[in-house]
């Protein structure tokens, strides 16, 4: 019998970053070199901390409150004035199976035409989708560091037909690792408080932030407007627990009102041991505290040496200043490629794939014009818990300076320098 399904759904393929990620591995276990840039897993472990307080609490069975365990949203709301500013109330937060859920929940219940910057995150436009929606991309320039421009928010304000409209904007950004600043954050929440525009501000990696400012947020700015979705994923290493939050301000309590309703008829509540362990996370400990900077360190110096390379075999590239992506282009090769047939993203990765093994995403996956031969690079393929405790000697010998330079990634992450010296041998080629 051949089931009638919703055709909001047959339209939909498998989340790319995810069938890259099984290629790769695939390729893998059958004994190729793969170099494997497709896939944006923290790769470090869960701090001892944690781990410690899920064993703990396996023993707790029960059914938590549908918006979450009150000391874990009390913890989150902590946390969040304390490194960030933010005034949250944990009468407004919400927990859920990851924040992509989350976002995916509060764009079922938002009304309004949505609007990404592009490039943005592969996941947003088929959440849009399964809504019935489409996703209303704004291009932003590699010259701005594609960084979405006031004016160009505005703009596309402006085409709109809807009295409300919801911005997507992740900052720090996969797949640039592009950081938004303070001033530029306000200039943005200043287009959306004109034009009623609500944003879902996607905080995956607000502690991977490496730019050297202080992270500011659309919640300092504009918090009557803006509901954040954030996590344990990324800087806690953590992408399995399936742990998120969402939250907001009392201006939109009737979301969280929608989501709790929502989340009591769908998966009630996430798992309770899963929380309680969650709580440990976002108690501010310093050890903890410690272990996720000197992560983000090392996703900084994997991130630059990436960068440094790009630069020197002729690609062009931002740098990054968070998050663990990259946006090359290719551009500068365009005729070459197009003498092998590569004329666009999709067969720019295709082919590093079939040919070198090395796997990384088309950048019209993110919303880019698939002509523009970008590709995103996750900068994580190296094993965390061994770079971790490398990562510690050179700072014990340089007296707190951490040596994390090109030789010290050379010498521990090799997959990253077997990925760029086959890209670098394969554009010498051309
Ligand atoms: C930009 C962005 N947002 C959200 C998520 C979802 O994270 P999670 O559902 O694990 O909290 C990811 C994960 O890859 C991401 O890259």
């Amino acid at each position: 019998m051949k089931p009638l399904v919703n055709p909001q759904i047959t339209g939909l393929k498998e989340s790319s970053t995810l069938a890259i990620n099984q290629a790769a591995l695939k390729a893998r276990r059958e004994g190729e070199s793969v170099c494997h840039f497709g896939f944006g897993q923290s790769p470090f472990p869960v701090h001892p901390r944690i781990q410690i307080a899920l064993a703990k609490n396996a023993h707790q069975k029960d059914y938590l409150p549908t918006l979450g365990l009150p000391s874990l949203c009390q913890a989150i709301a902590d946390y969040h004035d304390e490194f960030f500013g933010y005034d949250f109330k944990p009468e407004y937060i919400l927990i859920g199976p990851g924040s992509k859920e989350l976002i995916f929940q509060a764009l079922y219940v938002l009304e309004g035409s949505v609007l990404v910057p592009a490039p943005s995150w592969v996941s947003y436009g088929p959440q849009v989708n399964i809504r019935g929606k489409e996703i209303h991309s704004i291009q932003t320039a590699r010259e701005n560091g594609y960084k979405m421009q006031p004016a160009e928010l505005q703009e596309a304000c402006d085409k709109c037909q809807t009295e409300q409209k919801i911005l997507i904007l992740n900052n720090p950004s996969n797949p640039t690792g592009a950081v938004y600043d303070g001033p530029e954050i306000k200039a943005l929440a200043d287009v959306c408080r004109a034009n009623n525009v609500i944003v879902i501000s996607d905080e995956i990696y607000a502690l991977v932030n490496f730019s050297g400012k202080k992270y500011s947020g659309f919640f300092n700015y504009y918090p009557e407007g803006t509901i954040v979705t954030s996590g344990l994923s990324k800087s806690h290493a953590a992408g399995g627990y399936r742990m998120g939050f969402l939250a907001c301000g009392p201006n939109l309590s009737e979301v969280i009102k929608c989501l709790s309703a929502m989340v009591s008829e769908t998966f009630s509540a996430v798992s309770a041991p899963i929380q309680y362990a969650a709580r440990e996370a976002y108690c501010g400990d310093y050890d903890l505290m410690s272990y996720v900077k000197q992560c983000t360190r090392i996703h900084c110096a994997a991130g630059e040496y990436l960068w440094q390379r790009f630069e020197e075999m002729g690609l062009n590239c931002p740098k990054p200043e968070g998050a663990f992506y990259l946006f090359p282009d290719f551009n500068n090769y365009r005729e070459k490629l197009a003498l092998k047939g590569i004329k666009n993203s999709i067969q720019l990765a295709q082919y590093l794939f079939e040919q070198f093994k090395v796997a990384v995403l088309p950048g019209d996956d993110f919303y880019y014009n698939n002509e523009f031969l970008g590709v995103r690079v996750a900068s994580v393929d190296y094993d965390g818990a061994k770079v971790y405790d490398a990562s510690l000697a050179p700072l014990l010998k340089e007296g707190g300076k951490a040596g994390l330079d090109k030789q010290f990634v050379e010498e521990h992450c090799p997959n990253l320098k077997e990925g760029c010296d086959r890209l670098a041998n394969f554009l010498k080629s051309l």
